[in-house]
């Protein structure tokens, strides 16, 4: 009786350290963030019918995050032969999504880089660009693999899926000149990866455990992704960014809020 009593309260006390680790990575993300996903998006969500759909948005959203972070070392910070190394490390994994060529768990071998990355001359922040950039890369083509793995353990085939509103509603607001489009494109990363943690958080408790647990086990890696796009655009600009970053988070907010009728992983208020 005293062991099951032992028991159950170091169970408590790890669930409680669990669900204070959780508070402390969420709290900056929520207050960041203008708005909480609301409760009708989770009620959609928790359909059955919508797994599908919430697993293969979520695939491409892993993507579309380590082609978006690809494409900003490319442009900005590395010589050629880095930068068609890099698209070499992506290739299988486009291969896979857009021409359905190979299989997929041969991915999982495939996360690497041939080369090291050589910053172009004359960009001051390019190391640390590339630092960053490169290592979120890589957590972002694992976590392509993961949800995968989820699809085959959850029988969900891979089949082709449309984009939602969300990204491109943030994009179209960038400005395009530079030094602005740089920093922009980094705050709407920060927003990106802050409401894709907040969406992990909000759904975990309320889907099947083992994708709960799954989306737990994302929460640190996108936590630190949302900073490190934000100290990147905060370093980068030669101007306080803050009327951006609020200006990025009001139309965040508004598309979380207003109403969306294509039902994805980042969408708006179903109508
Ligand atoms: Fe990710
Ligand atoms: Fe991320």
């Amino acid at each position: 009786m005293i062991s099951v009593v032992v028991v159950v309260i170091i169970c408590r006390a790890f669930r409680g350290k669990f669900l204070s680790d959780m508070d402390t990575l969420l709290a900056p993300i929520l207050g960041f963030l203008h708005c909480q996903t609301p409760k009708a998006w989770l009620d959609e969500a928790r359909r059955p019918e919508h797994l599908k759909v919430i697993l293969l948005d979520h695939l491409i959203c892993e993507l579309k995050a380590a082609q978006s972070a690809m494409y900003l070392i490319r442009k900005y910070a590395v010589d050629k032969a880095s930068g068609d190394a890099l698209l070499a490390w992506l290739k299988p994994y486009e291969d896979f999504a857009y021409r359905q060529q190979g299989d997929w768990r041969a991915l999982a071998a495939a996360n690497h880089i041939s080369k090291g990355m050589i910053p172009k001359s004359g960009t001051p922040y390019g190391q640390e660009l590339i630092n960053k950039m490169v290592l979120l890369i890589k957590e972002e083509l694992h976590h392509f693999y993961q949800v995968l793995e989820i699809m085959y353990e959850f029988n969900v085939p891979y089949e082709n899926i449309s984009s939602g509103r969300y990204a491109k509603g943030l994009l179209t607001q960038v400005i395009t000149h530079e030094p602005h489009t740089l920093v922009d494109k980094l705050i709407c990363g920060a927003y990106i990866e802050a409401r894709s943690c907040e969406r992990f958080a909000t759904l975990a408790p309320h889907v099947d455990p083992r994708l709960g647990e799954f989306y737990v086990s994302l929460l640190r890696s996108e936590a630190r992704h949302y900073q490190d796009y934000l100290s990147l655009a905060e370093a980068i600009a030669p101007y306080d960014i803050s009327e951006r970053v609020r200006y990025f988070g009001e139309k965040e907010a508004q598309l979380i809020l207003s109403y969306d009728d294509d039902f994805k992983f980042h969408s708006g208020m179903p109508s």
